[in-house]
């Protein structure tokens, strides 16, 4: 239904000066005319809104009372009239809106009266949720331990203070809490420091080949007293890519040693570098895979596992001297060097986790003064 409006004769610029306002406002905008009527849009307010029309009545458009009373009180109050709207239905979502009068009662204009803008304050309160969560988690995460020494210490002071037995073995259940609490403190300023040059490009040029054949030795302890096997397939050629050796070692050594804690005791790791298939439209990569034959993690684990303090089991992760933070710093540390982190499993074969970067061209030179 379209509804014809006396428009009085006036400058064709002036009259589109405004739409042309609207239409570059980066947020939802709408305009009303003095009988509260819609007088033009712009495409995000469409969206939000898909049954915003030139010409309907704004109470057709939304049927928020709040919002509906700010639109015909903002004449009277002068001021502009802020607004939430909390949606839950498709999903939770807060808008900010903000009512402001245009032009005064009563005035001849060729501008519309109102004007209604929307601010979607979900991503913000989204983060402010996440940075909260993080905060309890990681002090949960330290008051465990922390708890657990003060009460030994307790023992200590009183019950157990002559008792040369029980204090050899609280003295060592004390050590390993402490180092719990000093590998979470290590993983929690690792993931910071990442965080903090996420938008830094790396530098430097570092051979997967060598990254890999240096954690698989660092690591050798380890899979030795969990009996496992890690055998690891180089290319015969450098595989060279853009990035910071530290952090790449820091991805892989969270890989392989996760494959050793929790896979298969006795069972075997394979580390991979490899060049990976390319296209036409795709750049040559190269990846690093690491594979394991242990019990492998349920779908319904995958796409949360690189959450921070996720762990699929976390009394086991604790045990494994786990923090719940590797994944998560392998993902930021991935993103950093613009490459992809690929995890799949099936459960009772085993888990495979890979990544994957540009290949460095050849004659790229070596060095920090690259751009
Ligand atoms: N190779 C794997 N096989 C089975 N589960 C794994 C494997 N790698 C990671 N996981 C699961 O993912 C969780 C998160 O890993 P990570 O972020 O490295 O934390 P952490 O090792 O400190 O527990 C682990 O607790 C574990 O449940
Ligand atoms: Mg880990």
């Amino acid at each position: 239904m379209t509804r014809v409006v006396a428009m009085p004769i006036i400058d064709r610029t002036e009259a589109d000066g405004w739409r042309l306002v609207i239409d570059a406002l980066p947020e939802p905008a709408v305009a009303l005319d003095r009988a509260g009527t819609v007088a033009h849009y712009n495409a995000q307010m469409l969206e939000l809104f898909p049954k915003v029309r030139i010409g309907l009545p704004f109470s057709h458009v939304s049927r928020n009372p709040e919002l509906i009373d700010a639109v015909d009180n903002v004449h009277v109050v002068g001021e502009p009239i802020i607004v939430q709207l909390i949606e839950r239905v498709p999903v939770d979502r807060r808008i900010s809106v903000s009512v402001s009068r245009l032009t005064q009662v009563g005035t001849q204009s060729a501008i519309p009266s109102l004007l209604i803008t929307f601010r979607d304050l979900s991503e913000q309160d989204r983060l402010d949720q996440m940075r909260a969560d993080f905060i309890a988690n990681a002090s949960h995460e330290l008051r465990t331990p922390l708890a657990s020494l003060r009460g030994f210490v307790e023992t200590l002071q009183g019950p157990a203070r002559d008792d040369p037995v029980a204090r050899e073995r609280f003295l060592g259940v004390m050590a390993s809490q402490a180092t719990r609490m000093t590998r979470l403190i290590d993983d929690l300023l690792s993931l910071s420091r990442v965080e903090m040059r996420a938008h830094l490009p790396p530098r430097g040029v570092v051979d997967l080949n060598e990254v890999v054949a240096y954690v698989s030795q660092s690591l050798e302890p380890l899979a030795k007293a969990a009996g496992v096997t890690v055998t690891i397939h180089r290319l015969p050629v450098p595989a060279r890519i853009r990035g910071e050796r530290d952090e790449m070692v820091q991805v892989l050594q969270n890989l392989v040693q996760n494959a050793i804690k929790y896979g298969r005791e006795g069972g075997h790791v394979d580390v991979r570098v490899e060049r990976a298939a390319h296209g036409p439209n795709i750049s040559p990569r190269f990846s690093a895979t690491v594979v394991d034959d242990g019990p492998g993690i349920g779908p319904e684990h995958l796409p949360r596992l690189t959450e921070r303090f996720y762990r699929v089991n976390a009394s086991s992760s604790r045990e494994k001297g786990g923090t719940g933070l590797g994944l998560a710093i392998v993902k930021h540390i991935v993103a950093r060097h613009r490459g992809d982190l690929k995890i799949s499993s099936q459960p009772g074969v085993g888990s495979r986790f890979g990544v994957l970067f540009d290949e460095l061209p050849p004659g790229s030179a070596a060095g920090t003064d690259q751009k």
